[in-house]
């Protein structure tokens, strides 16, 4: 039996749609256990190039089940419209389950997200504004309404009905914003239920039946493990658990069938959104090369499309990810970005005032005051994108790869130099 949970080991966008997709042909089911359309995984394969926000990675695969998990928060009309544009383009989505138990994102939660952050001001988190936060708070505070809830009309009243009349008047008294119908509110989403009403069901038996089999199921990551609610540089963070005790959570899987975690992450470091980011490179030439603009890794958000922050490698960062989270394999893409570098950087300690940290503090005020610690390596300047074997990397890039490992205290066992599937190296066996 092999349960695997491929998890982004930084501030997201590690590019682990792609590993997904290619990982999706030895899993045969793959589940979504967190986050919500705050994602956004581009998949490029033989079938063309995909955006996906809410659907598991896996769909591009006829013999895999999807299953989108409890964990997720999910807007209904984007998960319908992804839907949509798959079928479109010819993918099958007969196999794609949504768990009952998953919550759903209101209006209300993508007005207060953003009503919010405007109020934040200087403060502001740089959320997506997709009601992501509003919505696991209410799930929280147990006012939540949940996928199975669209499909029983008396329930979503009910539910609606005692939500909703707080909700506005929170949106009407404290932003001076409009209020939600109830009426119109209940309808819509009854009518988005009934649309989904093939997709939506208990996963838990499709879950227990796949391990009962052994079938090897591939848990996929959203965001990044330093974005999660309590590991991550809070409050600039999601507010979900996106590392390897969120997989078992929000699958529904629990933590001793787990066989191997692997993390994802860049041969450098990107952030969207506010918050520390001890790497990161001033304006200039070499962060112009990082982000690849113009390129097909440009360092473009996949959801809201803003400008990715960069910066080098921080191994400080990385071997806590792989210490929070069991982390016993590395994936470590797009390292042809930096194939034009003549030298790299990596982060190997932080200095603040005379000490040395081996580990990132909490605090923001004292994270915001650590200088990074740099090892320098020359760079291989040459094109490594056609390389399919380890071995066919140049000298110089092997060598920043394994340190990297030898840095975080991982395995390495998948390398990507490009977009494309074949792109990718498997180093060591993931099933
Ligand atoms: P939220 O998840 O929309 O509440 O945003 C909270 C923080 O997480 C912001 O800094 C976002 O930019 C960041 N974030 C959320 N999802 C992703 C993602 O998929 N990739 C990268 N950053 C993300």
């Amino acid at each position: 039996m092999a349960v695997v949970a491929l998890i982004g080991a930084q501030w997201g966008d590690e590019g682990k749609g792609h590993l997904v997709d290619l990982l999706a042909n030895h899993a045969r089911l793959v589940v979504r256990y967190g986050g919500g359309n705050n994602a956004g995984h581009t998949v490029v394969n033989h079938l063309g190039t995909f955006k996906l926000h809410l659907v598991p990675s896996g769909i591009f695969d006829n013999a895999t089940v999807n299953v989108i998990g409890p964990g997720v928060v999910i807007n209904p009309e984007v998960l319908i419209q992804e839907l949509k544009e798959l079928q479109e383009r010819g993918i099958d989505i007969s196999k794609l389950f949504v768990s009952d138990r998953a919550h759903v994102i209101m209006p209300y939660h993508v007005m207060l997200d953003q009503l919010q952050e405007d109020a934040r001001g200087e403060d502001k988190i740089g959320t997506t504004g997709r009601g992501i936060g509003p919505a696991y708070a209410d799930k929280m505070s147990r006012s939540g309404i949940r996928m199975g809830d669209l499909l029983h009309e008396e329930t979503l009243l009910n539910r609606l009905r005692g939500v909703l009349e707080e909700k506005n008047r929170i949106l009407t008294r404290l932003y001076n914003a409009r209020p939600l119908s109830l009426h119109d509110t209940y309808l819509r989403y009854l009518d988005l239920g009934h649309q989904l009403a093939e997709q939506i069901t208990n996963v838990h038996p499709i879950i227990y039946r796949a391990i009962d089999k052994d079938i090897p199921i591939l848990l996929e990551g959203a965001q990044g493990v330093l974005l999660d609610v309590d590991h991550g540089t809070y409050p600039y963070v999601t507010s979900s658990p996106p590392g390897a005790a969120g997989a078992c959570q929000g699958s529904g899987i629990a933590p001793t069938m787990l066989n191997s975690v692997i993390g994802v992450f860049k041969a450098y470091t990107t952030r969207v959104g506010e918050g520390p980011f001890p790497t990161e490179l001033p304006e200039g030439a070499e962060a112009d090369i990082l982000r690849q603009i113009g390129t097909a890794w440009a360092e473009v958000g996949t959801t809201t499309g803003r400008l990715r922050r960069v910066g080098w490698f921080d191994a400080v960062m990385a071997r806590y990810a792989v210490q929070i989270n069991g982390i016993d394999t590395l994936a470590i893409t797009k390292l042809d970005v930096l194939d034009t570098m003549p030298k790299i950087k990596i982060c190997v300690g932080y200095r603040l005032h005379d000490a040395e940290l081996e580990h990132p503090p909490a605090t923001i005020a004292v994270l915001d005051q650590v200088e990074p610690i740099y090892e320098e390596l020359p760079g291989w300047m040459s094109p490594t994108s056609s390389a399919r074997r380890f071995q066919d990397l140049p000298e110089r890039a092997q060598t920043y790869v394994a340190r990297l490992c030898q840095l975080v205290g991982a395995r390495l066992g998948i390398v990507s130099i490009g977009p494309e599937r074949e792109q990718t190296i498997l180093v060591s066996e993931i099933f």
